[in-house]
């Protein structure tokens, strides 16, 4: 057992975080003891998160007072993990679709770090009351104009503040090669970040990049 960042632990299982509320799971994940805290096992092929941990990650924001914007959390599996990491701090999440959110739900009332917004990413005016600045943005949208609505999320971020953009490049365009989709959603953010890591999470996520970079 080793910890790969503050608070993941990974063994021959895989990854672990800390349950925050324990005896309860996610979306039936293993709990595990480990000298007397509860661990909740996390999956890679459920969160991008995860697999990009998995596929060599470098850096990793997320630390017990960390706030975070987090925009298409479904139901809440990544967010439930960002969650067990974030213990002072908040994770804000926006889901536009009425049945995720109605689970998503049950999950944030458990969280006291999680705030559920139903509403529309790429209108951040609307939620704007409800999020103040935020030390990471994180995305995973699986829509078109992907780059685009991390941008008009940036308001958001502190400077110096880290994105994480998962880019699903069939979402955008399934006739170009995905490099090339992977190339241009990179480049709508590059006058506004300075990209740091480029993870192919394609072993988990078919034709999935995971971009991190740091607001300038
Ligand atoms: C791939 S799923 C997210 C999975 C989740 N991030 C996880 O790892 O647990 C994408 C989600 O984004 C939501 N979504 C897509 N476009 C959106 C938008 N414009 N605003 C808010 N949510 C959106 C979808 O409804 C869907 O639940």
């Amino acid at each position: 057992m080793n910890e790969v960042f503050p608070g993941v632990l990974r063994d021959e299982a895989g990854l672990l975080t800390k349950n925050l509320v324990p005896g309860t799971r996610v979306y039936g994940e293993k709990l595990l003891d480990i000298d007397g805290s509860e661990y909740r096992t996390w999956n890679p092929y459920r969160s991008k998160l995860a697999s990009a941990v998995m596929s060599g990650l470098a850096s990793f924001p997320f630390g017990r007072d960390t706030r975070v914007l987090y925009l298409g959390s479904a139901t809440g599996t990544t967010v439930s993990h960002i969650s067990d990491l974030a213990v002072d701090g908040v994770v804000a999440c926006v889901e536009f679709a009425p049945r995720s959110m109605r689970d998503f739900l049950a999950v944030s009332r458990a969280r006291r770090n999680v705030v559920p917004i139903l509403g529309d990413a790429k209108a951040p005016l609307d939620y704007a009351p409800f999020v103040g600045t935020v030390d990471v943005v994180y995305q995973d949208v699986a829509q078109s104009e992907q780059a685009d609505i991390l941008v008009r999320n940036l308001p958001f971020l502190r400077k110096g503040g880290h994105v994480m953009l998962c880019i699903k490049a069939r979402s955008i365009d399934v006739t170009k090669d995905p490099e090339e989709v992977f190339r241009r959603e990179r480049a709508v953010l590059a006058p506004f970040i300075d990209i740091t890591e480029v993870i192919d999470i394609g072993a988990y996520e078919k034709d999935h990049s995971f971009v991190v970079g740091v607001k300038r």
